[in-house]
């Protein structure tokens, strides 16, 4: 029954359907959302003008974007403010209507069958909570399982597990407005998985939380995923989230894809530079005053000069006696940099660094606010 409806709303959408029988959970194609948004008059004048005659504005949100994900994967879904990630999950939960294109997850077209639908998945949106605020946190988990209809076992198991996990035993009783926002988000946490959906949608789930919280929910998610081969597609500011979580990531621009593909890949693709920060012996150099000025950097650069001309290096102050270049490793080796930097100046220590996720990433927001076509053909060449 389940089977011929997934096959018959996956050709209804007009997809390719997979000749080994394993359908990807979710899959987006050509997926469009353009708002519209009213453009205000300045004024009390414009205010009034707007009132008998609007102008809008079309905002394309989600432009042209298409993917599959398997059934057990934890997508990372990130991309800077604005990039359409919100909107996305929200077409992807029934709660939006894309203006085009066609999405199913596990077999279902989301916004037609909202209600069949909201019973297959968990949504936790991280600004604001799904439980009731005058209930205690197990009289919600309790109503979610009269509505999920969740039997008395598998609801008993599942809560165990949670509690443990989350360490919110002793949240148990206490009601939902008088918790922390760390408190609440892993009660949410926890209710959004009690029916065991296959596929969960986490929008900023550790947004404002500590360490410690954000360490307890990765923890979490981590187990749900491996217990149950329960799909996350999560969206989150903090890197440190993406690293500890996500073999893959999909990167969104403005709407489109700059990326879809595994975070090594990305290490790889695009991390190609290296910095080398430098302890030198200021007194050596004959800077003697502030080694933040101008001059001090200039110094520090005619003995380089040749090193840093010939490979576009960049060289910055980093504070007090520390300086860093970065290179790019695919035009000069570490060695061949730790050598000349050796001969050419007064060294005390040195430490070379790898370009890391979150690195990586804000060069990707900058770059492609600059300029997208660098992005959207990235550089393959490796050595
Ligand atoms: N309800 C809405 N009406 C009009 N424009 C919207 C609406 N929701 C989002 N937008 C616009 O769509 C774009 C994408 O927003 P959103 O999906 O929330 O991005 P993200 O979650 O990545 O920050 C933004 O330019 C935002 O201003
Ligand atoms: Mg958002």
């Amino acid at each position: 029954m389940a089977l011929t409806m997934s096959l018959s709303a996956h050709h209804a959408a007009g997809l390719p359907t997979a000749s080994d029988g394993e359908f990807p959970i979710i899959t987006v194609s050509h997926l469009t959302k353009v708002y519209r948004q009213v453009v205000r008059r300045e004024g009390f004048t414009g205010a009034l003008i707007d009132l008998f005659n609007r102008r809008y504005r079309e905002v394309r949100a989600v432009d042209d974007i298409s993917f599959t994900i398997a059934r057990g994967e934890i997508v990372g879904y990130i991309g800077a403010n604005g990039a359409g990630k919100s909107t996305t999950i929200k077409i992807l939960t029934g709660i939006l209507v894309p203006t085009s294109g066609k999405v199913v997850v596990n077999g279902l077209v989301p916004w037609r069958e909202r209600f069949r639908h909201t019973r297959q998945i968990g949504v936790v949106f991280g600004q604001r909570t799904q439980l009731w605020w005058d209930l205690a946190v197990i009289e919600a988990f309790r109503l979610l399982k009269e509505i999920y209809r969740v039997p008395e076992r598998e609801f008993r198991r599942r809560l165990d597990l949670f509690v443990e996990v989350l360490d919110i035993a002793d949240l148990l009783h206490t009601q939902v407005r008088k918790l922390s926002l760390g408190q609440r988000m892993k009660c949410d946490l926890a209710a959004s998985l009690l029916h065991n959906p296959p596929v969960v949608f986490l929008d900023e789930p550790t947004i404002g939380l500590d360490v410690a919280v954000k360490q307890r929910i990765r923890k979490f998610i981590r187990t749900v995923n491996a217990e149950e081969k329960t799909t996350v597609i999560l969206t989150t500011h903090d890197l440190k989230d993406i690293e500890a979580l996500c073999p893959r990531l999909i990167i969104l621009d403005r709407g489109r894809i700059l990326y879809d593909g595994s975070q090594a890949g990305l290490l790889e693709r695009f991390g190609r530079y290296r910095r080398l920060f430098m302890e030198l012996d200021l007194r050596a150099l004959g800077i003697e005053g502030d080694p933040t000025s101008p001059e001090a950097l200039d110094r520090v650069r005619k003995h380089l000069r040749e090193l840093i001309e010939s490979y576009q290096m960049r060289l910055r102050h980093r504070g007090g006696p520390i300086f860093s270049l970065s290179f790019d490793r695919t035009q000069i080796s570490a060695s061949e940099v730790l050598e000349a930097v050796l001969k050419s100046l007064p060294v005390h220590d040195l430490e070379l660094r790898e370009p890391d996720l979150e690195q990586i990433v804000r060069a990707i927001y900058e770059r492609s606010s600059q300029d997208q076509q660098v992005i959207a053909t990235p550089n393959r060449t490796r050595t």
